[in-house]
């Protein structure tokens, strides 16, 4: 199945048009993973997602998203990113949130995928963040060696470093870049949060099929 147009759910998308422009596959609802062996989903969760985190028997993918959410700014972004990772015609890819305070090594390793969130701190990403990367690092390298990843940054004028940051430690761990970056300075404008819809979206398209 082609999406020509995945954005045209977007519901910030002036023009009604927005495409992603990847090409998807239907989920057959086998599961990548059927005997759960390799510890990422197998699918079979079913019960554990209250909207927008969306689960089903025909989830065989999972997207993480862990996110520092700090503010009305940063909460706008976040919730785009969500949107637009849980649109309707992403099918088969199961949305899990997780603060940054919160998100364990186990989360890490059942998802498939991670979109990450934070605002700029002292020229760094923030130290939520920092303790998420702290605590999964080791755990989780080699067995995520090559999943994909994405990230937005909010910051108050220069986001730079957290950036550079963001790039050494997903560097570290192999993991390889879904989607161009969105950054923000100050309060996120209609082009920003349509950047982030697009962001979520593109980035669990990356893992339908
Ligand atoms: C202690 C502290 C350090 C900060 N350092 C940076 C920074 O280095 N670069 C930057 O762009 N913004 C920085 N900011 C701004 C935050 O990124 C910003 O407050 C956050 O993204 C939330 O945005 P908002 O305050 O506009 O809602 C800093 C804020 C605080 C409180």
């Amino acid at each position: 199945m082609t999406f020509d147009g995945i954005g045209r759910a977007c519901p910030y998308s002036s023009a009604g048009s927005n495409p992603v422009g990847v090409t998807v596959a239907h989920s057959t609802g086998a599961g990548a993973h059927p005997t759960g062996a390799c510890g990422r989903s197998t699918g079979r969760a079913a019960a554990c997602g209250a909207p927008p985190e969306r689960a089903g028997f025909d989830a065989v993918a999972t997207l993480l998203i862990v996110h520092h959410t700090p503010s009305p700014n940063c909460q706008a972004m976040f919730e785009a990113v969500v949107q637009g990772a849980t649109a309707p015609e992403i099918e088969g890819v199961r949305v899990v949130r997780r603060a940054a305070l919160a998100a364990t090594a186990s989360d890490v390793l059942a998802a498939d995928g991670y979109l990450l969130g934070t605002p700029a701190n002292l020229g760094y990403m923030s130290g939520a963040l920092k303790h998420f990367f702290d605590q999964v690092y080791y755990p989780c390298l080699d067995t995520t060696r090559g999943r994909p990843f994405a990230y937005y940054v909010h910051g108050g004028n220069d986001v730079t470093g957290a950036v550079r940051a963001i790039e050494a430690l997903t560097t570290g761990l192999g993991w390889r870049s879904a989607a161009e970056p969105v950054t923000v300075t100050g309060e996120p404008g209609k082009a920003d949060v349509e950047a982030c819809w697009e962001l979520g979206a593109t980035t669990a398209a990356g893992l339908m099929g």
